[in-house]
């Protein structure tokens, strides 16, 4: 019953996305990864160019990373670039470019995590595996009552067990996008808009009255202030970047970066490190940016380097900094520093 009159409530009400209407698996692969941490109105323009640049499997595989990246830029959370690249590559030399049809097999692949498993392969492959993610958790927590919290794996198996029993025999790949689009439209975070709802007769929060206080969630840490100076440091033409190692933003191109610094000095010792000389030429600004476990509260400052020597990184010109994959966290120094190399602005 669950289904029948889910799926028929999908047929009128499913959002015609950009990403649908395929059941290509690489084409589903690669949206599922974008669609992991990005609404679904970004990821639409995202999806359409990647797959330009990028047609199959093999164009990915033979791809430079760094040209991945680029194409990423501007999604965030960089891993998924970095693991779809690798994945291509795994797909390509171990399975001849032909994407493996069975859960745990997808599974297996780098950046493929149940969710995305359990979608490619209802989506793509038509099986019965219900792809739980904070909608289905939501959708199902109020249909069935679940009143316990959702952080909890036996709990998140629990509504995977009762996903399982609603799946149908068939249109799996719909079954899961309809709960995508109920959680998304109608069953919402919050107060959900239950007049709406195809299920509404058989809800169980529905009939108590407590849809807006499901699912039950333990409040989540809130991320950490950190202070960053950020070191724009121009010699010429030029401005000094490096590509980053650490785990945050790896592969992607940065501005000399000083986390956990109060101070300019901090940022200036670091500079000496990596046997760059350079003079402060003032404050061109501040800049916050926002990541999942952590704000980086970034003071800008502009450096003028004495010459283009240092151990690390390099000195980019205008263009060549353009064509690097640089993260959205760098979007105001970024603009400030093609101010600098423009020489639209010199020292404040
Ligand atoms: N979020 C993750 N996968 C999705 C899909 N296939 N459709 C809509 N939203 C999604």
């Amino acid at each position: 019953m669950f289904s029948a009159l889910l799926l028929a409530w999908y047929d009128q009400n499913g959002r015609k996305l950009p990403f649908r209407g395929t059941a290509d698996p690489y084409r589903v692969w690669v949206s599922e990864i974008m669609l992991q941490q990005t609404r679904t109105e970004t990821v639409g323009a995202y999806y359409t160019r990647f797959l330009a640049r990028f047609p199959d499997v093999f164009a990915l595989a033979e791809a430079e990373e760094e040209d991945v990246l680029k194409c990423w830029e501007g999604l965030g959370y960089y891993s998924r670039a970095r693991n779809l690249h690798r994945a291509a590559k795994i797909i390509v030399s171990r399975h001849g470019g032909v994407f493996p049809a069975d859960e745990a097999a997808l599974r297996a692949l780098p950046g493929v995590g149940a969710y995305t498993a359990a979608a490619v392969a209802s989506i793509a492959f038509g099986l019965p595996c219900p792809a739980v993610d904070g909608n289905l958790t939501r959708v199902f927590s109020r249909f069935h009552g679940v009143r316990e919290d959702v952080g909890i794996p036996s709990v998140r198996k629990k509504l995977a067990a009762l996903a399982a029993e609603d799946m149908p025999p068939v249109r799996c790949g719909d079954f899961n996008q309809a709960l995508m689009d109920l959680g998304a439209t109608v069953c919402t975070p919050g107060t959900p808009d239950c007049d709406r709802c195809p299920l509404r007769l058989l809800c169980d929060a529905c009939r108590a009255g407590d849809a807006d206080a499901l699912p039950v969630k333990a409040a989540a840490d809130p991320p950490r202030e950190i202070g960053v100076t950020v070191a724009l440091i121009t010699y010429q033409d030029t401005v000094w970047m490096r590509q980053r190692t650490e785990t945050l933003l790896q592969g992607l191109w940065v501005y000399h970066l000083t986390e956990n610094a109060g101070n300019m000095m901090d940022a200036e010792k670091a500079m000496g490190a990596l046997g760059i000389r350079a003079v402060p030429r003032g404050k061109m600004g501040e800049a916050r940016h926002v990541f999942t476990h952590r704000i980086w509260n970034m003071t800008v400052y502009h450096y003028e380097a004495e010459s283009a020597a240092c151990r690390e990184g390099r000195f980019v010109t205008l263009s060549e900094m353009n064509a690097l994959p640089v993260p959205t966290a760098m979007r105001a120094a970024k603009k400030w520093a093609a101010e600098l190399l423009e020489g639209k602005r010199n020292e404040r």
